[in-house]
């Protein structure tokens, strides 16, 4: 099999695809043929040695994966050879070859592409974890989508329609029209313009009630200040610690010297009626049934026609580099793939 693999940690052009034997589906297990492999910005934090939970170089990082079964191991039941799947992976979804337990694997819908079908578990189980689990979303409400433009940020635009949830999202300038044609009732560029000074004129001062912040240190700050009461700031990334193609300490320190520290207190919160959630979907692998039943939920709402997956751009494994330079580079909107 090929696998892209992480060599050290370091600029993109440390990953490198090798060779191996095939794996063996085990007993309640089942071989995909991958065809395509969703990349996720935790993947370039692994990349870069700021992703605590990711292997040690030299490893394959990847979470989730499309594509068909040729293998079925013994005991597993569920599927059969030839069935086109979904899989999520914890680590070793760069590969065109993985082996999984039949139970992180769900039928792709007769009508989803591989592509699209790649693009889904991640983005979308941890929004729908962030909105519907943790953050109690009710219809009306306002909703700050930080990184719209990126996957997560196209999934949680998604799922607050579905909700009934009005959006203002942050992104690069030029992803704007594209995110008001999505239904983004306000688009800020917070490199350009103070979102929270923006939230409170586009608010008329009364603050959102749900902020999904994956860009830590002083946004986190400014965050709790455009919460209205009873609002809930989810934590879900760090991705502020990220400056450029290789790891920063001093960035790193300087980002988490900026975390709120003080405001992050229950009594600060008890008196502002404020919730603060974080969500690390990488730490939900113990609950297996519970995530199944989000993602029967959210292929479901798929199959009616009330969610669409964005794929923005599919790199071929050897162009692995050129992914990672892409969503560095701040250049991608939605979802980019390893196709084999
Ligand atoms: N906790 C969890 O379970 C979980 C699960 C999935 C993702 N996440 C987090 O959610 C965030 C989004 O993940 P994603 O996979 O969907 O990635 P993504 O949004 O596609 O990431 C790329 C986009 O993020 C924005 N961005 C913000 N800060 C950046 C930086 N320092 N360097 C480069 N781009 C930056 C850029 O868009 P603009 O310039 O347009 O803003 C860029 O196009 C990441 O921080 C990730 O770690 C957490």
């Amino acid at each position: 099999m090929r696998q892209v693999w992480i060599t050290r940690h370091g600029e993109p052009e440390v990953l490198q695809v090798r060779e191996s034997p095939d794996p063996t589906a085990g007993a309640g297990t089942v071989r995909v043929r991958v065809k395509a492999a969703g990349i996720n910005f935790a993947d370039i934090l692994a990349r870069l040695g700021l992703y605590p939970d990711a292997p040690k170089p030299p490893a394959v990082v990847g979470y989730e994966v499309s594509g068909v079964i040729d293998q079925v191991g013994p005991e597993a039941r569920r599927f059969r050879e030839g069935d086109r799947v979904i899989g999520v992976c914890r680590f070793g979804g760069y590969s065109d070859t993985v082996v999984l337990p039949e139970t992180a694997v769900f039928p792709l819908p007769p009508k989803m592409s591989f592509s699209e079908g790649a693009a889904i578990p991640v983005n979308y189980l941890t929004v729908y974890q962030m909105l519907f689990v943790m953050g109690s979303i009710k219809s009306g409400e306002r909703v700050l989508v930080h990184s719209a433009a990126g996957g997560v940020g196209l999934a949680a635009i998604d799922l607050c329609r579905i909700a009934g949830a009005e959006v203002i999202g942050t992104a690069s300038t030029p992803k704007h029209e594209r995110l008001r044609e999505r239904g983004v009732s306000h688009v800020v560029d917070s490199r350009v313009e103070d979102f929270e000074s923006a939230v409170m004129r586009i608010t008329e001062g009364k603050g959102v009630h749900i902020i999904l912040d994956p860009i830590g240190g002083k946004s986190w700050a400014k965050g709790l200040r455009c919460l209205a009461p009873t609002g809930r700031l989810v934590t879900f990334g760090f991705s502020s610690a990220v400056t450029g193609k290789r790891r920063s300490v001093f960035a790193l320190v300087k980002r988490l010297a900026q975390v709120p520290w003080l405001k992050f207190n229950p009594l600060t919160l008890m008196n502002e009626n404020k919730a603060i959630v974080g969500v690390n979907l990488g730490h939900m692998w113990h609950m297996q049934d519970e995530m199944r039943r989000w993602g029967e939920q959210i292929l479901g709402w798929y199959e009616e026609g009330r969610m669409h997956p964005t794929v923005d751009k599919e790199f071929r494994f050897e162009e692995a580099p050129k992914a990672h330079h892409y969503i560095q580079d701040r250049m991608n909107f939605g979802k980019v793939l390893l196709v084999s």
